[in-house]
């Protein structure tokens, strides 16, 4: 079953702990981290996610829009993230596996995100070795922004690399997801959604959860044809 992930930068900042109990039914806890340099926008740092990790049992999916994640990546780990995600774009492939490394060797799930500029190939030299890739379906930096659905072309290709290479690894997609848009991103082959303003923005929190999970592909044909690998 899919899995849905509420990230909390729509979330009541001045009530973020009922907040992050509201989601109770959902699979992870995601968490946008931005430095103002990466992207246009500053967030939750590492003493926020200390905060939420002793108000909630549920995994925290921490991603991370900052500039050489690697400086940081241990301390999200030992703040209690479960999930760390660092962009493929934020430093060289060298600094990239390292990060990684550090994440795994502190005993969590590591991940790589893509920026819609980013080919799908930009994962190859980290496809083995994450636990997820994060395809953005809109541009890092705010909540509440439209959905890329130019961006299924690439989930798709990703399914297919992820089927083959490394069949335990999610593929996530956040940015825009909605009750309209996660069947497009379930159909195209995504196991993980992000979604903010559409879970914060319900007047039934859990029962948009349940909206959002049980989004089962598009009606009709598929809009796009799988490119060739
Ligand atoms: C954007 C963040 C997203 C954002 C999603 O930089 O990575 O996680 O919170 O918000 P919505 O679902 O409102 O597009
Ligand atoms: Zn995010």
């Amino acid at each position: 079953m899919v899995k849905i992930a509420p990230s909390i930068l729509a979330a009541d900042f001045v009530n973020l702990e009922r907040e992050i109990r509201r989601i109770g039914s959902a699979d992870y806890v995601h968490v946008d981290v931005m430095d103002g340099v990466f992207v246009p926008n500053l967030s939750f740092g590492i003493s926020a996610v200390q905060a939420i990790r002793a108000v909630t049992e549920l995994p925290l999916d921490v991603h991370l829009m900052i500039t050489k994640p690697g400086r940081y990546v241990g301390q999200f780990c030992d703040a209690g993230a479960d999930l760390v995600t660092v962009h493929v774009e934020a430093d060289e492939p060298a600094a990239i596996l390292d990060a990684i490394g550090q994440i795994h060797g502190k005993g969590k799930r590591a991940g790589v995100v893509l920026k819609p500029a980013t080919p799908a190939e930009a994962v190859m030299p980290y496809l083995e070795l994450v636990d997820l890739i994060l395809v953005m379906t809109v541009e890092p930096g705010f909540g509440g922004q439209k959905f890329m659905p130019d961006m299924m072309p690439k989930v798709t290709a990703l399914r297919m690399l992820i089927d083959t290479r490394n069949p335990g690894c999610e593929l996530e997609v956040d940015g825009g997801v909605d009750p309209v848009t996660a069947p497009v991103c379930v159909a195209a082959g995504a196991d993980v959604l992000v979604a903010g303003s559409a879970v914060y923005k319900a007047a039934d929190v859990p029962a948009r959860i349940a909206e959002l999970r049980g989004a089962s592909g598009v009606q009709g044909p598929c809009p796009w044809t799988p490119p060739a690998l």
